[in-house]
């Protein structure tokens, strides 16, 4: 699922690949990092309880594929030189991968001892049921702000639209579930929604 988007990423790059000027080397590096991060997540981090069916996995490495490449082709017309935005747009890049690791880790911890579900505690999982995907959608709003093209706005907003849903559903699930299930936890967004 990661794997195609990175290589897709790195091929589309490949007529600028030499000569990268600074916004673009910092885009694609982040891109790529982005990719690899969740490879490695997926092999060494993640303890599943099953497999994924073959339909949703080609339906999602097809979606990363397409943003991946057409993230990397955009980054053909860079933005000319870094500004206040470029470095907040970074800044957000790292402080969302990092966060997304440690609150995947985190989960990854609860199956130390068992394949059940368990309710998630410590990090932002004291507000949110899902923080790992708010720190995701931070970092694909910190590549947007890297890339400053349309389409990665738009990709940002369908992401989110996505992932609120999918933690909004997390969320009922969880209160279904486990009736000591802490009632000031919010799906996404702290104190929000
Ligand atoms: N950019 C996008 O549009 C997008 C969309 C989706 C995902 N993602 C990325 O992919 C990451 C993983 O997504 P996901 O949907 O697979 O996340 P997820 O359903 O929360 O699962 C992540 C891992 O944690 C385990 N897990 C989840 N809740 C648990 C609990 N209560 N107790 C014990 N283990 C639990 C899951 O096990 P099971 O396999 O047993 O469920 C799985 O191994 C996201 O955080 C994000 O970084 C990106």
């Amino acid at each position: 699922m990661y794997f195609l988007p990175f290589l897709a990423a790195l091929g589309l790059a490949w007529p600028y690949l030499t000569h990268l000027s600074l916004t673009q080397a910092i885009m694609l590096m982040a891109l790529l990092l982005h990719y690899a991060k969740r490879c490695l997540e997926v092999l060494f981090l993640h303890k599943y309880s099953g497999p994924m069916d073959i339909l949703t996995t080609l339906a999602i490495a097809s979606f990363y594929t397409l943003v991946g490449a057409a993230a990397s082709a955009l980054n053909a017309a860079p933005l000319a030189r870094p500004d206040g935005l470029f470095w907040l747009g970074a800044a957000f890049f790292v402080v969302g991968e990092s966060l997304n690791f440690w609150h995947h880790k985190l989960l990854a911890d609860l199956r130390q001892k068992t394949d059940l579900y368990l309710i998630p505690q410590g990090g932002w999982f004291a507000w949110v049921a899902c923080p790992h995907y708010l720190f995701e959608l931070l970092s694909w709003l910190g590549l947007a702000l890297l890339s400053r093209h349309l389409f990665m706005y738009l990709a940002f907003v369908g992401m989110f639209g996505y992932l609120l849903a999918r933690s909004l559903k997390t969320l009922a699930w969880y209160r279904a579930k486990f009736a000591q299930f802490p009632k000031n936890r919010k799906a996404l967004l702290p104190f929000l929604l």
